[in-house]
Formats: structure tokens, sequence, C-alpha cells
């Protein structure tokens, strides 16, 4: 995959960044982004976060890290904030932080499906604030070990006007670090391909309890997949998004296939007992239909099957 480097002008060296949600995703880009400048993280507590990060050629590294908690004051100078808490969290992580860092300082949300970086760019909507959509796959197999699972690509794009001129900067700064990646106007298109992927497959998963590459021989899978995909498409082309059902069917039938022994992290989240993501997947479509006058029986369905199992 081509991975262009673009010279920007004025740029500096080096680079410090913030990291909020110090989780599988935000260990691993920290753990790349430390060789561009200094890199703290904010999670709930603060003190020295030690891990280990397991990368795809096996090989290890140890990464230390300083971690402050809510509220904390931040570091100076900062280049970049980048937020890795999961879609219900992030609002409450940065309602704190946001009002203290200016501006100017690009604040990329990394969160699955959609809605709450909307709520975010509603909040504050003065901050330069950018939104991505990654493949890159990590997870955490004990809490001081992380895993890269797998290599992807990460698209990112201007959620608030002032964002936009500072998208290339920070796609080329996650490349500098190892990441491919891109960015894409408006990225609302691209947030929306991979809700439309994760919503044909996440859930199902959860309430069938098994890995992506079984489900194509779900009979419940089977029966709500053409129906559900219908849906999706009439919703996402009413949100002005080009999508068609038809493409949509065969593009998540490729993806059960690519990742056939993948738990998601849906089904991962429900066998941890952790709230999960639905509310920002079918649950944001299903809303989205209500705003449009447009039905979606089955993502509602399927939205309050997935709320039943931790309910
Ligand atoms: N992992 C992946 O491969 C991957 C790939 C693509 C997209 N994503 C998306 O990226 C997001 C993060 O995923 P993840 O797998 O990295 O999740 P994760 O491992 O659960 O990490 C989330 C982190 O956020 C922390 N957190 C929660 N509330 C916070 C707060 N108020 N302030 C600061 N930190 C807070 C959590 O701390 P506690 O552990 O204490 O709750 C946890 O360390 C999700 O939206 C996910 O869908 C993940």
């Amino acid at each position: 995959m081509a991975c262009p480097t673009q010279a920007i002008p004025g740029e500096k060296q080096p680079m410090d960044s913030l990291v909020v949600g110090p989780g599988a995703l935000g260990l691993l880009f920290a753990a790349r982004l430390r060789a561009l400048g200094n890199v703290t993280l904010v999670g709930r507590k603060s003190g020295l976060q030690q891990s280990q990060v397991q990368w795809q050629d096996g090989t290890l590294s140890t990464l230390v890290l300083p971690q402050q908690g809510p509220g904390e004051a931040l570091p100076e100078p900062l280049d970049l904030v980048l937020v890795t808490t999961k879609a219900g969290d992030t609002l409450q992580a940065l309602s704190l932080l946001l009002p203290a860092l200016p501006q100017s300082v690009p604040v990329l949300l990394m969160q699955n499906g959609m809605g709450s970086q909307q709520t975010v760019a509603r909040a504050f909507p003065g901050h330069c604030l950018l939104a991505a959509t990654t493949t890159e796959g990590a997870n955490r197999p004990a809490p001081d070990r992380v895993l890269h699972a797998g290599h992807g690509e990460t698209c990112l794009g201007p959620l608030t006007p002032s964002a936009a001129s500072l998208a290339p900067w920070v796609a080329q700064k996650l490349r500098q670090a190892g990441f491919y990646s891109r960015t894409s106007h408006p990225i609302e298109q691209d947030l929306w391909g991979k809700l439309a992927v994760n919503a044909g497959i996440n859930a199902f998963t959860a309430l069938l309890d098994c890995p992506n590459g079984v489900l194509p021989e779900q009979p419940d899978f089977q029966q709500r997949i053409t129906p559900l995909c219908r849906e999706i498409a009439a919703v996402a082309q009413a949100e002005g998004v080009s999508l068609q059902a038809e493409a949509l069917h065969q593009q998540i039938l490729t993806v059960c296939a690519r990742t056939a022994g993948n738990i998601s992290s849906m089904l991962q989240d429900h066998r941890a007992g952790r709230s999960t993501e639905i509310d920002y997947i079918n649950g944001y479509i299903a809303q989205c239909a209500r705003a449009h006058g447009l039905a979606a029986p089955v993502n509602q369905a399927l939205f309050e099957g997935v709320k039943q199992l931790h309910s």
C-alpha cells in the first residue's frame, strides 16, 4: 500500500503528544508516536504506565510512559491529542481536558461507530477536531501487555472547520510514526463505510457468540442480513452518503471471510462484562432512521438484543 510523505513548510520537530484512553489502540499509537517526541497518557488515574508491546513480527518492546488522571494540568508544549477511549467514554474524558487545551491543538478522535464524534464537535465547535477510522488492530491480553494484531490504514479528516488545514499535517505525522495514513474529506463517508460493515457483523457475533467467520453459516444471520443491508443503505443515503445495499452485503461477507478467526470487539466486551459500543453502531443507525422517518426494524432489534445481553 502506498504511503507517500508530503513535506509541509514550517513543521517543527519533535512532536509532543497526549494520548487520552490508554487501552489497546491508545498504547499501540503511543508506542510509535514516542519516536517523534514526548508522549503523555491520560487515563482514569495517574502514575507511571509500563507495558510490553508485542509487534506483528513477534518482537517485544517495553513502553514506559507518564500517565495523568482527569483534570490534571496538561503538559506543555502539546502538538497533537489522540483520543482512544471507547465511544461511550469520550465526551466525559474530554469534558475537563478540552477547556484547558489551546483551541489550535489538533485533537484526533479514533472511536468506532458514529455519534460520539458529532457529540464532541457540538460541545467544542471552536476546537480543532478531527475524526479517524482505522483498520489497525490491537488488543490487550493482559493489563500490562499490548498485542499489535494487524496492520491497517488510518483515514482521517476534519470535523470542525479549523481542523481542515491541519488534516494533512496530522496524517503526515502518523506516517512518520509508522502508520499508513491518509486524509479524507468528508470523513463522514469513511466513518459510514466502517459503521455499515460493523453494523452487519458485530451485533450478530455478540448475539450468536461466535467468531466472524462462522456468521455466514448461521440461519439468523442469513435471514436478516439482506433486509439489514437495505436499511443501512437507505439511512446512509438519507444522510447524504453513497452506499449500495448489495455492495455492502458482499463487503460484509468478504470481511467475515478475511477475519474468520476474529472475535469482534463487541463480543469481547460482552464476554468480559463490559458495556459495548452498540449505541454508536446499530443504535446510531436506528436513531438516524427515526430522524429521517425511515423504518429500521432489523437495526433496532439488533440494538435491543445486544442491550439485553448486558442488562
Ligand atoms: N483495538 C482496536 O484494534 C481498535 C481498532 C479500531 C478502532 N478501535 C476503536 O478505538 C476505541 C478504543 O478501543 P480500544 O480497543 O483501545 O479500547 P480499550 O482497550 O477499552 O481502551 C479504552 C481506554 O480508555 C480508558 N478510559 C475510559 N474512560 C476514560 C476517561 N474518562 N479518561 C481517560 N481514559 C479513559 C480505558 O480505561 P479503563 O480500562 O480504566 O476503562 C481504557 O484504557 C474504540 O472506540 C474502538 O472501537 C479499536
